[in-house]
């Protein structure tokens, strides 16, 4: 028996436009929208959407659910999670898949499937870490595009771990120019970094904040130029992650005005967070050190004005949680032993509401860069990312006046801080659906974990 629900009289915001419309949902699919009160549908269920929004479920294309790194794992498991970004208006995640090095693309994408299947609230894909490319995983790659593996991330950064020389970069990017597949790259100078890590350690600078002054944004600056000359040769697109530094924003705007197709992605963190995080007392720095670093706080103004100029055109998390004690604590006196990444999937979709609130961008801009555009670069759109007749109803009703402060008191992800602890925001999730079921019912879950389907993606709708 199929279940009809309609969501009557909010505001549909996609990133194309904001109507006053009912949205009827059949079968997991949104049916139809049309304007409020026009059409007397009936439903199994009504939800009562007055006085608030009606947006697409968040996409966040950029996650790490528990990740073996830096000694340890990311503390928040595919369970966790996916439970935690449905509680913050997300209904889709983009995880990255491991590949060992010496070993198949496919052992990787296998265990990956392994960790996710059956515990996620809600739906999934996969993009793929690249850490060793030869003759072999290059032909792999190939047939991950085919079945729905259509992302590959490499890094210039982390050598001895996922790094890759230009040449392994070039020959990625030639594959992927041929197959389809979008490049992703961590873009800094790993090599010059690990320099500057040995000199500051000796010179007795141990600390949290030596993290973020040896990650120089100049190194990033460097890497990024250099990768988008490596995929402007290739032929190939390329995706730049977690860009945080002003002199990265204009690399790629420099190179978006030549026409080449470049694109780029920034994480709350890094516009809403600053090196005074990381220069805290106590070692309470630690819980803000992820790479690329949080920067001074006058990059936050390129990095806004990137996201409306559309140089900057993505908002994931790089989700990848570490708890302070017992994991965070490994790089007391050693900076570089301090495992690096931050939580935030629960918090992306609030803290981009508070731009929006506070001017930096539109409505719709909030819906393109959460929404819409993660579900277009990686190729879900159509099925998610928007309200359109077909699409998943994957769908969130948000208060837009609700006021919240955000605690690791009330979060959801397992992690024993916040980022963002006593941060007040105005808006707040209410109700979100995934494929048409409740997952979080007025601030409660009623979701649970195997309902979250993974999704294989088609190539980037963003470089045809
Ligand atoms: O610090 C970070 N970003 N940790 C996650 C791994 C990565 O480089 O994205
Ligand atoms: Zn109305
Ligand atoms: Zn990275
Ligand atoms: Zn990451």
């Amino acid at each position: 028996m199929s279940t009809r629900t309609l969501i009557r009289g909010g505001l549909v915001v996609t990133a194309a436009d904001e109507t006053h419309a009912d949205v009827l949902v059949e079968d997991g699919r949104i049916a139809a929208l049309a304007a409020h009160g026009s059409q007397d549908w009936s439903a199994d269920r009504v939800v009562d959407a007055t006085h608030k929004y009606v947006i697409p479920g968040g996409v966040d294309a950029h996650t790490h659910m528990q990740m073996p790194f830096g000694g340890t794992y990311a503390s928040d498991t595919f369970e966790t999670g996916t439970r935690a970004a449905a509680w913050g208006g997300t209904t889709t995640i983009v995880d990255f898949a491991i590949q060992t090095k010496g070993r198949a693309l496919r052992e990787g994408l296998d265990a990956w499937h392994a960790k996710a299947d059956g515990q996620c609230a809600i739906d999934y894909g996969f993009h793929m870490i690249l850490s060793d490319v030869n003759d072999g995983s290059l032909k792999e790659m190939d047939l991950l595009v085919e079945e729905g593996i259509s992302s590959f991330k490499l890094f210039t950064a982390y050598p001895d771990v996922f790094y890759s020389d230009d040449g392994q970069i070039l020959r990625a990017m030639q594959q992927a120019a041929g197959n389809g597949g979008l490049i992703m790259t961590h873009a800094e100078n790993g090599i010059a970094i690990d320099v500057l890590v040995q000199q500051a350690l000796s010179r007795g600078e141990s600390d949290p904040r030596y993290h973020g002054e040896v990650r120089k944004a100049l190194l990033e600056a460097e890497a990024t130029h250099r990768v988008i000359k490596l995929a402007q040769v290739a032929g190939a697109p390329v995706y730049v992650v977690h860009v945080s530094a002003r002199e990265a924003v204009a690399e790629l705007a420099r190179a978006r005005d030549e026409g080449l197709p470049v694109f780029g992605e920034t994480c709350p963190q890094y516009l809403f967070l600053s090196t005074d995080n990381l220069a805290e007392p106590d070692f309470e720095g630690a819980k803000y050190v992820c790479s690329t670093p949080l920067r001074p706080k006058e990059h936050q103004d390129f990095l806004w004005r990137g996201l409306r100029t559309n140089d900057l055109q993505v908002v994931s998390t790089d989700h990848c949680p570490f708890c302070f004690v017992g994991q965070k604590e490994l790089g007391r006196g050693d900076f570089s032993k301090i495992p690096n990444g931050m939580p935030g999937v629960e918090n992306r979709m609030d803290l981009l509401h508070q731009a929006v609130v506070d001017g930096h961008i539109t409505r719709r801009r909030w819906i393109e860069i959460a929404c819409a555009a993660p579900a277009r670069m990686f190729g879900l759109y159509g099925q998610k990312g928007t309200i359109a007749p077909g699409a998943d109803a994957d769908i969130v009703i948000y208060d837009p006046n609700a006021q919240q402060t955000l605690s690791a008191e009330t979060h959801h992800m397992n992690v024993d801080y916040s980022p963002y602890e006593g941060k007040r925001i105005t808006g707040r999730v209410e109700t979100v659906l995934s494929r048409g079921e409740l997952v979080i019912d007025q601030r409660e879950f009623t979701g649970r974990a195997g309902h979250g389907a993974y999704v294989p993606r088609g190539i980037s709708q963003y470089v045809g």
